[in-house]
């Protein structure tokens, strides 16, 4: 399979301006290589374009469920935000992850060496979704304010109890006003914990 043409034939379904640039931009970063983990989902080489695709393929069946049950959703679900959004959203993790072997304990409890990563977040140590936007937005991309939206608060979620007022009180007005924002996020966590859960 070459996850990396099926990401960039998805990409260019929604005809946006750089979509060239852009990939050039995620090349020279090693986003077709990387991981999308250390030690969770898809921590192989490639994992991190499969994830990309899995989220990008969870979020436009949410979207087509969830405009049969409102139909209201079809004007502020545009299929070609939920695209990039959900293709575009982890951009932030194709520098940080650097091979590395790890000791790991195998199932007759003897320490073997096994291939992984550590993370290393010196190349633009901007934290996640906002690292996300700023990479795309400097590539010259376009993203819409939904987009921006959905991309920079998509982690939220999970960590928001530990945040600032301010943070907490942007993310929640951010999901009041923009449901890309919802559907990015659950087709996110619907990718990683089903279509990407380790079997063992
Ligand atoms: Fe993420
Ligand atoms: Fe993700």
């Amino acid at each position: 399979m070459d996850y990396k043409k099926e990401f960039i034939e998805h990409l260019k379904t929604t005809n946006r301006q750089g979509i060239d640039d852009l990939v050039t931009e995620l090349e020279d970063m090693g986003f077709f290589k990387a991981p999308a983990s250390t030690k969770f989902h898809l921590n192989e080489e490639e994992g991190l374009v499969k994830h990309s695709l899995n989220v990008c393929k969870a979020a436009l069946n949410i979207r087509k469920s969830m405009i049969e049950l409102d139909d209201t959703l079809l004007e502020e679900l545009p299929k070609d935000s939920v695209i990039i959004a959900s293709l575009l959203h982890d951009t932030c993790k194709a520098d940080i992850y650097k091979p590395t072997m790890k000791k790991e304990k195998n199932r007759f409890g003897t320490w073997c060496e096994v291939p992984g990563y550590d993370v290393d977040y010196s190349n633009f140590p901007l934290g996640h979704g906002e690292k996300s936007v700023i990479v795309l937005l400097r590539s010259g991309f376009e993203l819409t304010d939904d987009e921006i939206m959905a991309i920079r608060w998509h982690m939220n979620a999970w960590d928001l109890p530990f945040q600032s007022y301010d943070i907490k009180s942007n993310f929640n007005k951010a999901k009041e006003i923009c449901p890309l924002l919802s559907l990015v996020q659950a087709a996110d966590c619907l990718a990683s914990n089903l279509l990407e859960r380790k079997v063992e």
